[in-house]
Formats: C-alpha cells, structure tokens, sequence
C-alpha cells in the first residue's frame, strides 16, 4: 500500500503482479466502505472525464462503472452502440479519433472482438479499460471475483476454484485464471471437452468432465453460462440434456468444502448451469458479486487515474 499504482491502462490480467491485484483489493476494500455510507460520494476525481462506450450488451459492468465514476465524482458519459453513430457506419478507429477529440481521462470499452480494447488503448492518449472482448478478458471481473473470494475465505493463496460450464467462449475464466495463478490457487475446469478451450492445460487449469469429480473438495464453485451469442454450430446436443449432466443444484454442495460459496458472474441462466435454488441460496455470493464489482471499479478508476498509490487514499475518502 506505499508505491503509486505503475499502470496506465487495464486491459488484461496478464501484466499484473500478485502485489498489484493487492493493492486494487485493499483500496476497494476502502471504497467498499465509502458505499456503505449515507452519502456514499467522495470528491476524489472531480474534473475528470470517464467515457463507457460498449458496443455489447451488460447490465452489471456498465452500471457499475457508472456508478463507481459518479461516486469518485468524474463525469461519465454512456455511448452505446444502438444509439451511437456506430449504427451509421461509424469505424471503431473513427470513434476513437472523435473521443480523443474530447480529451477524456479514462475509455472503458466492451466490444464483441478479442483485442478490441488494446486497439483502442494504442489509439487514445488516456487510459482504457476492458470491460470484456470477445472471449479473450474480462479484467474487473477477475477483481471483483478475487476480491469476494478473499472476504469469504480469508485469502486467495492455495484456494481451489472449479469453474464450471462454458469455459471454452469465456473472458472471465481466463481473466480469473491467470489472476487466481497469481495466487497459487488450484483451478479446476469442468465441462464437455466441445466447450474446453485448447489452452486449458497451458493455464494451469486441470480439466474435468464430471462434476463430482471436479467439486470434490473445492471453496469456491464457479458457474458459467452458455455463451451462446459466441457458438459456432452445435456443441452440446440440446439445454435439457447439458443441464442433467452439468448444471449444479444445491445436492451438488455436498461435495465442495463445508465452507464453499458459489458464485456466478451473470447473467444467470436458471434451470441450465445453475438450479434456482441454488442461485438464491445462503452460500450464493452471486449477489455480493454484483456488491463488489462498483468498489473495485472505484479502486481500479481511482489508481489509473489518479497516478497515486492506496497509500493517498485515506485523504481521498476521508476514512
Ligand atoms: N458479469 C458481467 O459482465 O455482466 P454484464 O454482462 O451484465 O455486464
């Protein structure tokens, strides 16, 4: 908590340090404090200017970066692409050009191609985060997991996580994976072999094709939807027979540790990954996922932005 934040941009988990997904943890754990408040707005990024621009659907992340801005006091303008002049042909460079023209502070981005952010990234002079690309990352989920993950076991060293479902279409099992390696915590993939990516064994993931196998043991269950808006033919035979063999119910909790908690990074699919039940159940962190995801984006804003360490924050926020 002594060192300014040494990145610029947020594109991926990649060029993280175990000590710098720390140091975001901590100052979220501050800002989690600061939405526990009645007035939960602190002036900390008064006149700076944040732009979400998401050419993808998303309830969670774009709301949460709107909030998590309007809390550090930036202004923050929402472009999405069915009312953007994207639907007139706009390229993705020529937006870039028309918002560097603004002078922004900060581009969140979500876009349906992998590498979509780092291209915007190389084009702009602010700061970009990737708020998902394709089925390459999806950076702040990665946090918000591993910052829920911490409060409900303490630490992220050593944990063991399966993640289960649609692996193969999924920025978020490859963004918590690289992020939980950091860690040294045991990742476990489940899954038919048609929605494994090829890469499993390369990121350290051990790979399972039945669940009692893969939950055997494990503090945390991950679950994944069907990515169907990225399938490519027919991986799996029909939902009906996907949910018998790989959706979790509540007798699948048995098996996981007696402290386990499941989380799912939404949006859910009942009655397909997850049973109901299940996902409203006591050991669901489903929503304390949501809960998170507006800190941690505060804490990633604040330290991009700010070019200061966690250590400034108690004179940021008052706490
Ligand atoms: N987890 C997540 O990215 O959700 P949204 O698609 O709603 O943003």
């Amino acid at each position: 908590m002594s060192s300014a934040f040494r990145h610029h941009h947020l594109i991926s988990v990649e060029p993280l340090k175990a000590d710098d997904v720390l140091q975001i943890l901590d100052a979220a754990e501050v800002f989690f404090e600061v939405s526990m408040r009645p007035v939960r707005k602190v002036p900390t990024l008064r006149g700076k200017t944040i732009i979400n621009l998401f050419y993808e659907a998303s309830t969670r992340t774009r709301s949460s970066f709107e909030l998590a801005g309007k809390r550090l006091s930036a202004d923050v303008v929402n472009i999405s692409t069915s009312s953007s002049s994207v639907t007139k042909g706009e390229t993705l460079l020529d937006t870039c050009k028309t918002l560097q023209a603004m002078h922004p502070d900060v581009v969140i981005i979500r876009h349906s191609a992998s590498g979509a952010s780092n291209y915007v990234a190389r084009r702009l002079d602010c700061s970009v985060i990737n708020a998902g690309d394709g089925a390459h990352e999806h950076p702040t989920q990665a946090l918000l997991d591993a910052f829920v993950m911490r409060r409900a076991h303490g630490t992220l060293k050593g944990l063991k996580v399966a993640i289960c479902g649609d692996i193969k279409h999924s920025r978020v099992a490859r963004s918590d994976t690289l992020l939980l390696n950091l860690f040294g915590a045991e990742v476990r993939y489940c899954g038919p072999n048609t929605l494994m990516p090829y890469r499993a064994k390369s990121l350290g993931a051990k790979v399972y094709n039945r669940l009692e196998e893969a939950l055997e043991g494990v503090d945390v269950i991950y679950l994944l939807r069907i990515q169907l808006e990225r399938l490519q033919g027919a991986p799996i035979p029909s939902l009906r027979e996907y949910s018998r063999t790989f959706g979790v119910s509540q007798r699948h909790l048995k098996l996981a540790a007696p402290d386990a908690i499941v989380m799912h990074p939404g949006p859910l699919n009942r009655g397909v990954e997850i049973h109901p039940l299940l996902a409203d159940c006591e050991k669901s962190a489903i929503l304390k996922q949501v809960e998170a995801g507006v800190a941690v984006r505060m804490a990633v804003l604040y330290l991009l932005m700010s070019g200061k360490g966690a250590e400034s924050l108690s004179e940021a926020t008052g706490l």
